[in-house]
């Protein structure tokens, strides 16, 4: 069965809202590298949306997984819970950047934000949620609603839940300056909400489908200030940045902040449905009983494969890894844009979270989304998986496993520049 044949009967039993980005039908993956129902093999630089930050089929990964449904694979967290999911938030509370925390468990990253939420209006009584233009949060009513990003995410969806207010993420490069946000949030204040209705302001520390613009310096510190000023519950989305990918276990560590709230799915589970909400515990115990969960909240599979995830993290150095992969991509993309200045606008990265803006005639405000499509396709074609993202439609992302080899990284490089060499008419 070739690809083509099954993108054709892909089409007749999905409908085009769950599209996919490459005509691609993977067969196997191994760490960095998959292999196509056509045979042909593939570099890896998008590891499933930041999900396979141990790269696919990790052996001890697949080992816990195999292991655990040997004994059982459901029985519902909420009916009679298990071992592996009590060791799993022992270790995540550990790690989390939050004094004497406590978690729940469910399954997808929206469901997380979802419950964030639930959490925060319950313990303040509040009802409103500030987020972030370019934010994205997910695709359920909720995240809809938070998700500063119409197109795909919110065209025909609405109406979407009250009392959500939108203020702009300081992007520098874009002349939004962190005085600008500052002051949209006191706005929003005087002429739409008091602050004392706030529940919470949530946001990316790096925004992930926005376009990977991290939050400058000092950001994420004045809306601290700003929530212990007013009661206001600080929720930070983790759900791309987590598990090493930015360099540190969390991003927000990165600024010195204790979130109040904190939301992690991806990298959690090293390829198995898992998402957390952390917070502190007289936040966290304010819902009553059986208010939070689901089904599949906390699947055993998806907990031991989580254990081993972290355990492969620790083992294989990963936080730090994530550094040097970093800035190895983004170095290789610099040399490009010194060549190709009017075109490769910026070239940024928070640890292993890297992008490159895509411009015409180096204008900032003419976004290339056309280039951009080009380079995803023709880079699938050959043989380098490529993601995009940003509101404009204009930025190449590169989120490979932190575990990627050496010598692969460079071979995706060079696939990357003659790509890009190739479209760009040399
Ligand atoms: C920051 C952030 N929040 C929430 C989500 C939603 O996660 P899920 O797709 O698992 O529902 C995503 C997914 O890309 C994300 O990047």
């Amino acid at each position: 069965m070739t690809n083509l044949e099954l993108q054709l009967r892909k089409n007749n039993v999905f409908p085009r809202g769950q599209g996919n980005l490459l005509p691609i039908f993977v067969k196997k993956g191994i760490n960095s590298e998959l292999w196509d129902e056509d045979g042909k093999r593939y570099i890896d630089f998008g590891a499933g949306i930041a999900v396979v930050n141990t790269g696919h089929t990790h052996p001890k990964v697949t080992a816990a997984v195999q292991k655990q449904v040997a004994n059982f694979s459901h029985t519902c967290i909420m009916v009679t819970p298990y071992k592996v999911a009590i060791e799993l938030a022992e270790k995540i509370i550990e790690k989390a950047p939050i004094k004497d925390p406590k978690l729940i468990f469910v399954t997808t990253g929206a469901e997380a934000v979802e419950n964030a939420i639930k959490i925060a209006r319950a313990a303040t009584n509040r009802p409103g949620v500030i987020a972030f233009n370019g934010g994205f949060h997910g695709r359920t009513n909720m995240c809809m609603g938070l998700t500063g990003k119409v197109a795909p995410y919110k065209n025909g969806y609405g109406p979407f839940p009250n009392d959500i207010y939108h203020a702009p993420f300081p992007i520098d490069y874009h002349g939004i300056s962190t005085e600008d946000s500052l002051k949209h949030i006191d706005n929003i204040f005087k002429v739409s909400i008091e602050a004392e209705q706030i529940a919470a302001i949530i946001i990316e520390p790096v925004q992930g489908e926005g376009g990977f613009y991290e939050a400058p310096e000092g950001f994420l510190q004045s809306l601290r200030t700003i929530c212990d000023k007013h009661g206001i519950l600080l929720i930070v989305d983790e759900i791309q940045t987590g598990f090493g990918r930015t360099g540190s276990f969390f991003a927000c560590e990165h600024h010195q902040v204790e979130p109040d709230l904190l939301t992690m799915a991806k990298g959690l589970a090293g390829g198995y449905p898992l998402a957390a909400v952390v917070g502190k515990t007289e936040i966290m115990d304010k819902p009553l009983p059986g208010g939070l969960g689901g089904t599949y909240a906390g699947s055993p599979v998806s907990c031991a494969a989580a254990l081993a995830a972290l355990t492969v993290i620790e083992e294989e150095g990963l936080v730090s890894k994530a550094n040097v992969i970093g800035d190895t991509i983004a170095e290789k993309l610099r040399q490009l844009q010194k060549q190709y200045p009017n075109l490769i606008g910026n070239v940024r990265n928070s640890g292993a979270m890297v992008a490159c803006e895509l411009i015409n005639n180096g204008d900032v405000d003419c976004p290339n989304p056309e280039l951009t499509k080009d380079m995803v396709t023709e880079a699938g074609k050959n043989g380098l998986i490529l993601l995009s993202c940003g509101t404009r439609g204009n930025v190449i992302r590169v989120l490979t496993p932190l575990t990627i080899e050496q010598h692969i990284l460079e071979e995706g490089l060079d696939i990357f520049e003659k790509t890009f060499l190739s479209l760009v008419g040399n």
